[in-house]
């Protein structure tokens, strides 16, 4: 493929050849012999929406394969005179990058990005749509901790409906075979269950019975549009992630969270900081190598695509 748009376009075995390559990152993340894998190919970050990990994680695998790699400040950018993403794009794409890894507040913005631009795009997040890295770092995470990633009893829990982690890694671990269930408040799930192929629970009880993967998510306050608000005392009680409500889940799952986490909302400090069963770290780690992986599968199908038509590499 051309472009990392989302985990709906990519099938099993797209799925396990990156997570391979990703375990050869992680096993040796900071190789100076990787240095030559990008080099001389620029990568372009443009982040329309804030993070801390998606953006330090891509500028980091980048430099560590031998990019030269741009962080756009998109909010110092023209964007606040008026000018639109399309054409953004179109300016940065003028410049020749090879890679453009795009970050958008709204659902599928970043697929029309990449319908208008001549570099590999990667989706860091649009809207409430897809982030497939996100997806793929959590499966990398499962997959080292738990020795395999099929057959295995999934839950996600909290805010589904604005969550495009949880989106992703739904449609991620569906095509590895494992078992989903989705907990949260019925006003928190997305409107279109019956076609995700969960199961639905509205308690973190009876949802986390024998689960072996525990995945928090905070209440993403900002996409909520003045809808149905929880109190953070009430959502805490009922659907934080307690010792007590963990104690359901299978004796050695584990407990994730993509980010930025919310302590005492969505899940208890202690929980979060118990190394036997949180991998949040871990997590982070993983994000590197997954997006080095990524972005090498691309610049190698870039190559490619540029010897067949006679563009010089
Ligand atoms: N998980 C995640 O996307 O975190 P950031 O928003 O900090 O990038």
């Amino acid at each position: 493929a051309k472009h990392l748009l989302g985990i709906e376009h990519l099938n099993p075995s797209d799925i396990s050849t990156l997570l391979d390559l990703a375990d050869q990152y992680a096993d040796r993340p900071t190789d100076i012999a990787h240095r030559n894998v990008l080099a001389g190919m620029t990568q372009i970050n443009m982040f329309f929406e804030n993070s801390t990990r998606t953006l330090a994680s891509f500028e980091l695998a980048g430099k560590r394969l031998g990019a030269d790699v741009m962080n756009m400040a998109m909010q110092a950018s023209s964007i606040k005179k008026g000018e639109t993403l399309i054409d953004t794009a179109l300016t940065l794409n003028a410049m020749h990058p090879d890679l453009l890894v795009v970050r958008h507040p709204h659902s599928g913005a970043v697929d029309l990005l990449s319908q208008k631009v001549n570099a590999a795009v990667l989706n860091a997040g649009d809207g409430k749509h897809e982030h497939p890295t996100q997806a793929l770092l959590d499966a990398l995470t499962i997959r080292r901790r738990k020795g395999r990633l099929h057959r295995l009893s999934v839950a996600i829990c909290g805010d589904i409906a604005h969550s495009r982690v949880a989106r992703s890694n739904i449609i991620l671990m569906g095509k590895m075979e494992n078992r989903v269930r989705l907990i949260g408040p019925p006003t928190l799930m997305p409107s279109q269950i019956g076609e995700l192929g969960v199961e639905v629970f509205d308690s973190m009880e009876e949802g986390l019975k024998d689960v072996d993967v525990v995945m928090m998510l905070r209440l993403q306050r900002e996409r909520m549009d003045g809808g149905f608000i929880p109190s953070e005392r009430e959502y805490f009680h009922r659907y934080g992630l307690d010792a007590t409500k963990l104690s359901h889940a299978k004796d050695d799952a584990i407990v994730m969270h993509p980010g930025p986490m919310n302590r005492g909302v969505e899940i208890d400090g202690t929980i979060a900081d118990d190394i036997n069963r949180s991998v949040i770290q871990t997590q982070v780690e993983m994000g590197v190598a997954v997006r080095m992986a990524a972005m090498d599968l691309l610049a190698r199908n870039l190559r490619e695509s540029r010897v067949e038509t006679g563009v010089m590499v």
